[in-house]
């Protein structure tokens, strides 16, 4: 029994750390952004930097994840990614934002 309950809670572990990435690949994140690195868009280090203690910034960025919009860190602004659910965008941006 205490096995099993380690055994879960392992892979519950396991499978928080890995689903965003795999998440963030396949919905084209990953084009533009990276974990360490500015590329067209910021890099998601410095995006979790820039929100530390931001309550309201999960809702706000998984808006603008789906929606698009640009303005805060460049010239260049986000498309809109409309192939990301609204679940899916919250999911991305909480992953992100332990990524600092
Ligand atoms: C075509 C390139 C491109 C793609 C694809 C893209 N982004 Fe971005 N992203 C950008 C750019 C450029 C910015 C900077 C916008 C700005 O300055 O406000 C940005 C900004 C962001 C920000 C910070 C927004 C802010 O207001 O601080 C988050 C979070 C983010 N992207 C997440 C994502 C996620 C999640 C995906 C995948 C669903 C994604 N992006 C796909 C280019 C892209």
């Amino acid at each position: 029994m205490k096995f099993a309950l380690v055994l879960t809670s392992t892979l519950l572990m396991s499978a928080s750390a890995f689903a965003s990435p795999e998440l963030a690949e396949k919905k084209g994140c990953l084009a533009c952004h990276a974990i360490e690195a500015k590329r067209i868009g910021p890099s998601y280090k410095d995006v979790a930097t820039k929100y530390v203690g931001d309550k309201t910034a999960v809702a706000v960025l998984a808006t603008k994840v789906r929606k698009g919009g640009g303005g805060v860190w460049g010239s260049i602004p986000m498309p809109a990614n409309p192939q990301v659910s609204d679940a899916e965008a919250k999911k991305l941006v909480e992953w992100i934002l332990t990524l600092k």
